[in-house]
């Protein structure tokens, strides 16, 4: 399998990592800082507020009760209709696009639960982002994080996160060996600033 490059102008940044790890801090900070250096970057997440990142919202706080494959397929088609509708339409500009969370985060929480390769497959027409950074923490630390946002939500369970970081660090071996997909490990006990320029100065050896 093989999944399409992007061959736009403008390059896809992703950060994934478990709940907790920082991701909208380090996604808002380095779009800041890139900008800072005149890059033109725009920041967007999943799950979008689209119509399949509602149904999600709403199995997420546990208002609705959604089976695990229903899951897995609503977040992989509110990543194609954020891929049309957001991602490529900047792309084709030439803008910089960060993406908090992507299909890594499908292939790593839901994974937990299904077959990986089938999750993979349901991910094949999207875009492999030209650099992906995993913010790796602790669950325990993740979870001092957590705290502080006083939220329950589906995923915030210390051992399940342990498993799905155990998933993130499968998943991202795999990218790196069979698909030559450029991941960098970060660890997420740094200082955010120190995160933040790690993250930058990779990005801007692609730009
Ligand atoms: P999160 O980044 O926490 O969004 P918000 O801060 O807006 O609530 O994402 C919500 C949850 O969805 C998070 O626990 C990770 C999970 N998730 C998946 O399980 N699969 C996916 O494909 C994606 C994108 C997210």
């Amino acid at each position: 399998m093989a999944f399409p490059r992007n061959t736009y102008d403008g390059k896809l940044i992703v950060i994934e990592g478990i709940d907790g790890a920082g991701l909208s801090t380090q996604t808002a900070a380095v779009k800041e800082a890139l900008e800072h250096e005149g890059y033109k970057v725009c920041k967007t997440k999943e799950p979008t507020d689209g119509p399949a990142g509602a149904v999600i919202r709403l199995a997420l706080t546990h208002r609705i009760s959604l089976t695990a494959h229903s899951f897995a397929l609503l977040f992989a088609a509110d990543r194609m209709d954020h891929l049309h509708n957001e991602v490529v339409p900047e792309l084709e500009k030439g803008t910089t696009v960060i993406c908090d969370r992507y299909f890594f985060s499908n292939m790593a929480y839901q994974g937990t639960e299904l077959d990986r390769a089938w999750i993979k497959e349901l991910n094949r027409d999207c875009l492999l982002p030209d650099a992906t950074f995993f913010l790796d923490v602790d669950p325990f630390v993740s979870e001092d994080r957590r705290s502080v946002r006083h939220r329950t939500e589906y995923f915030e369970k210390r051992e399940t996160l342990a498993r799905i970081r155990k998933e993130f660090i499968d998943v991202f071996e795999e990218f790196e060996t069979r698909h030559d997909a450029r991941i960098r490990t970060i660890r997420g006990d740094k200082a955010i600033m120190d995160v933040t320029r790690e993250i930058v100065n990779d990005v801007s050896q692609l730009l």
